[in-house]
């Protein structure tokens, strides 16, 4: 079967099943375009919240698809390989989460959603990208332990007086965008405008024009008037951006980026999902309804 035939399976599917299909900006071109909503995290977290289908199939990686289980409520979420995962959701675990509360016992515990249920639990509040600097800041407290992403907590530190205790753990894609990826590309494209994500490391982020979570360099690329731009994140947003934009062009910073636990999800893989309703993402309780706190006072923050 060629994929014209599967999208066209997964549409029927989807129609039949009374099914919505969110996708992550990072999945593949033809994921994207099947998708019915296609956002970052922070977007997809909010439509996961009031969706109004009983069953949603989540093309991302798994903390994604425990996320829109997390706020959906009574929703059946399907993850449609059981193996996309995200390395960095599991560098943070309890354990250590606890052994650091206790070594700063006035600090407020502010956790990516790039985590585990069970740690997203223990949090007093999550953030995304787009939003980790208005949280932070919106706290009432002076220290604030950020886990997992080093990175985003060197990035939010910029923005605040507040005292950022950070977690040791890092994206694997965006971690190995280096200064020099950077200056070699800015030789070639000197005009163009550098757009990085927050998990770059901070030497890339000091170099960069524009910082933005994926949601923010659809809305950059749309508005601005530059026509060439150099992308610092995963090659998945590289496609949604050239497709969207077709009167301007978008560049890797150094070598394409792939993340594997994204990349993992192939057309068949959705509509086998859809079929055999596979492979289903269910939070156990009580972890379900504490990870649900720190995640609502995060949409609350708007
Ligand atoms: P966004 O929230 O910007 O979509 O990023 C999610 C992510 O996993 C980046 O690696
Ligand atoms: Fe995780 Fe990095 Fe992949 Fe984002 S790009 S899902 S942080 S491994």
């Amino acid at each position: 079967m060629n994929d014209r035939d599967t999208a066209a399976d997964i549409r029927r599917l989807l129609r039949e099943k009374n099914a919505v299909l969110l996708a992550h900006n990072y999945q593949r071109a033809e994921i994207q375009e099947l998708a019915d909503v296609l956002a970052d995290s922070l977007d997809l977290a909010r439509y996961a919240a009031r969706a109004d289908k009983p069953l949603i199939v989540f093309c991302g990686v798994r903390f994604m698809a425990e996320t829109a289980d997390i706020l959906s409520e009574d929703k059946t979420v399907l993850l449609p390989r059981p193996d996309a995962g995200c390395p960095m959701a599991r560098m943070a675990d309890t354990d250590s989460l606890s052994r650091m509360k206790e070594r700063f016992p006035g600090a407020r515990v502010v956790t990516y959603v790039n985590s585990t249920a069970e740690v997203k639990a223990e949090s007093d509040i999550c953030c995304t990208s787009a939003n980790a600097v208005r949280i932070v800041n919106g706290l009432n407290a002076d220290e604030i332990i950020f886990a997992p992403d080093r990175n985003l907590a060197h990035y939010v530190q910029r923005f605040t007086d507040k005292r950022i205790i950070p977690w040791d753990g890092y994206c694997y894609v965006h971690n190995r965008i280096t200064a020099d990826d950077v200056k070699e590309s800015r030789k070639l494209l000197p005009d163009a405008v550098l757009m990085v994500h927050p998990e770059c490391p901070p030497e890339v982020i000091d170099l960069a024009d524009e910082v933005q979570s994926t949601g923010g360099m659809v809305r950059v690329a749309q508005e601005s008037k530059a026509r060439r731009f150099l992308i610092g994140t995963e090659e998945g947003m590289i496609t949604r951006l050239k497709r969207e934009n077709p009167g301007k062009e978008f560049y890797s910073v150094g070598p394409a980026r792939l993340c594997r636990g994204m990349k993992t999800i192939h057309l068949k893989d959705v509509r086998d999902a859809l079929e055999k309703e596979q492979h289903r993402i269910v939070v156990p309780e009580p972890v379900k309804t504490r990870a649900r706190r720190a995640l609502e006072n995060m949409l609350n923050e708007g």
